[in-house]
């Protein structure tokens, strides 16, 4: 398997890169790295990475250095909805242990899982930059905050059956 962006995705690619000086193309990893998981149904093969790698001139273990440090990107397949628990310590004191617990409880998952349906996956992860509205959850681009195990369990009943993607 390789892996081409669409034309579309070429097109914002080339714009990421121009964004920066001749030779310091490797600023651009980030979004290219995002782009890609997009267009890759939630994830990052190793095929994507190299070809991002190539791209921007960047060894393959520095671009995979970077996928695999940050939480936004994903090294495996994941959920049609990927449901992620800030586990950081505001969150974690105000309940986000226990909001993780009924997730696991209401998908009959630990975290680290993915439903067999493929329709979740359940993540811990750093401080999602929104501590004020502590505990949070990001459920691929959204974010939902304020929550406790009633609103959980609700959110989770009304999400809808397709789900939005990451794509
Ligand atoms: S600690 Fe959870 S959003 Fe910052």
């Amino acid at each position: 398997m390789s892996f081409i962006y669409t034309p579309e995705n070429q097109k914002k690619a080339d714009a990421y890169i121009k964004q920066y000086p001749k030779g310091r193309q490797a600023s651009a990893v980030l979004p290219l790295l995002d782009l890609a998981q997009r267009q890759s149904g939630g994830w990052l093969p190793q095929p994507v990475l190299e070809a991002v790698a190539e791209m921007l001139d960047m060894p393959f273990i520095k671009v995979l250095e970077v996928a695999s440090f940050y939480t936004m990107f994903n090294l495996k397949p994941v959920g049609t909805y990927h449901l992620q628990i800030c586990g950081t310590t505001p969150c974690w004191l105000k309940g986000a242990e226990d909001l993780k617990k009924a997730c696991e409880h209401h998908l009959k998952i630990k975290t680290g899982e993915t439903t067999k349906d493929q329709k979740f996956t359940l993540s811990e992860v750093e401080c999602l930059g929104a501590c004020i509205n502590a505990p949070v959850m990001q459920i691929n681009d959204d974010y939902y905050e304020n929550l406790s195990e009633a609103s959980v369990a609700e959110l989770l009943k009304n999400l809808p059956s397709k789900g939005s993607s990451n794509a």
